[in-house]
């Protein structure tokens, strides 16, 4: 039954725009659109307010097991408390990306994610969503952009929601975030084998959206609204 919802896996690094593309394709095709990276975002929030530390494998992975997160159009919810602003900071994205790293939450978190991929569609966002999560998506992108173009959008986005935000640190924050994502040995970030890779370092927001719907459109699958 799951191989028949169908599914668009869009993996990238941290601010390439992979979160606003899928959103907006999923609004696009009217399906569901899961952002799998709020999901970590959330657990590692949780951790840093109970103080565990980010190396406790068993004990985040028992957190992970029962951790009460939900979302509703763009707010994000912890045990009924919304932490969309909390959740969306660098340091919470730092922290999610220590605790990704490890074997017993990504598993714990498996289920969790599967859960989202209900009819008629989804579209999900994050770092192993074609190579682990759903492998049975028929369209799989990898969109991408220089650090550099990815650091200014990041900047701007804080900016724009009164988050504190310096360039220089982004730029190396990132830099180190995609090091850490792309050399962990479990789900390592990288494009599958079968995923169009797309830089959007030149591209739009608008064209990204075009292109991956003209995907869609090539493989048959899916209405726009
Ligand atoms: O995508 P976002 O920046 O919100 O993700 C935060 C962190 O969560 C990433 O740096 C990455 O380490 C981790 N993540 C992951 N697998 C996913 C989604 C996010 O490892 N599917």
């Amino acid at each position: 039954m799951l191989q028949e919802i169908p599914v668009i896996a869009i993996d990238g690094p941290t601010a390439s725009g992979k979160g606003t593309v899928a959103g907006l394709v999923a609004g696009k095709l009217a399906w569901h659109y899961l952002d799998s990276g709020a999901i970590y975002r959330v657990l590692a929030l949780s951790a840093l307010r109970r103080g565990v530390d980010l190396a406790e494998e068993a004990s985040l992975a028992a957190m992970a097991n029962t951790l009460d997160v939900s979302f509703s159009a763009d707010r994000i919810w912890l045990a009924g408390e919304d932490v969309s602003l909390d959740a969306r900071r660098e340091e919470t994205g730092n922290a999610a990306s220590k605790i990704a790293a490890l074997p017993q939450v990504r598993a714990a978190l498996l289920a969790r994610q599967r859960a989202f991929c209900t009819p008629p569609g989804l579209v999900s966002d994050g770092r192993d969503m074609g190579s682990v999560v759903f492998p049975q998506a028929f369209l799989k992108i990898f969109l991408t952009a220089s650090a550099e173009s990815r650091a200014e959008r990041r900047y701007k986005q804080l900016i724009a929601k009164d988050l504190p935000a310096n360039i220089a640190d982004l730029l190396r924050d990132l830099q180190e975030r995609d090091a850490r994502d792309s050399s962990r040995a479990v789900a390592p970030l990288k494009p599958c084998e079968d995923a169009v890779v797309l830089d959007t370092t030149a591209l739009s927001i608008d064209a990204a959206v075009q292109c991956v719907l003209s995907l869609v459109a090539q493989r048959g699958v899916g209405r726009i609204a």
